[in-house]
């Protein structure tokens, strides 16, 4: 049974000592147990990944994950991260292909496809994301557009690496907005994600991936989505700062 992911995406909000005390705020409230199933992960900025991961320390439901990682190995890249560094500092997951990246920092679907390829190199799981802007999905061809991301970054892999990636599936129109997708519109587009994989690689693996969603997903309305059968739980970015909220949402999967 494949499983069911929450993972928050602190984007860069938090000060040192705040991001300290929203992991343990977590923690605390995490310490009865997550839902059967059920992982969490912080993606936190690359300066707290490490007193992050020594807060939580080793367990096997909550992780900390990067939010982003170099499209090259290592040498002269002045303010990047190798994927070969987080590893190497233990680090199990890192988001790749985040909207943000593709719109503010020219994160191409090409660079995307190195850098999924180097974190899997690395031992890393990639968080992939994809996901149509409001122009797209109004014109009625969001399907085709995230196809061609999808294609672009993660249909080369052979089946037992595409077996590590998780897909987040976050319509850009939904993401900070407060406007969240309906769970059916969430659900037509995780099961057309789902049906691309199929095609290449059949059903067992393609029903053993995770497809998140994201885009304003809150404690209010994360129960409806994740209910959804082809929704495995969400990247959460604005109610992932706030603890109670967080734990709200995990509390849904
Ligand atoms: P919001 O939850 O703030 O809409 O952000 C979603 C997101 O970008 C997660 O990666």
């Amino acid at each position: 049974m494949r499983k069911k992911i929450i993972a928050g995406n602190w984007k860069m909000n938090k000060t040192l000592s705040e991001a300290r005390a929203l992991c343990t705020e977590i923690q605390s409230g995490l310490a009865g147990g997550l839902p059967e199933n059920t992982i969490s992960i912080l993606c936190v900025p690359g300066l707290y990944l490490l007193p992050v991961k020594e807060l939580i320390g080793n367990t096997s439901s909550l992780f900390v994950g990067a939010q982003n990682s170099a499209a090259f190995t290592d040498g002269a890249f002045t303010g990047e991260t190798s994927a070969t560094q987080l590893a190497a500092a233990s680090i199990p997951y890192v988001i790749i292909g985040h909207s943000e990246r593709r719109s503010l920092f020219g994160d191409t679907d090409e660079v995307i496809k190195t850098k999924i390829d180097l974190a899997l190199e690395a031992g890393i799981t990639p968080i992939f994301c994809c996901g149509e802007p409001k122009e797209i999905r109004e014109a009625g061809t969001h399907e085709s557009l995230v196809k061609s991301q999808v294609e672009a970054a993660i249909l080369h892999l052979d089946a037992s690496s595409i077996k590590k990636v998780v897909i987040a599936y976050e319509p850009v129109w939904a993401i900070g907005t407060g406007l969240t997708a309906s769970s059916q519109q969430a659900q037509d587009m995780h099961a057309f994600i789902r049906s691309l994989l199929l095609k290449v690689y059949g059903k067992e693996t393609a029903d053993s991936i995770s497809i998140l969603y994201g885009g304003s997903v809150k404690a209010s309305n994360a129960k409806e989505l994740f209910e959804m059968p082809d929704v495995d739980g969400g990247l959460v970015g604005g109610a992932s700062l706030q603890a109670a909220e967080f734990l709200g949402i995990i509390q849904c999967a």
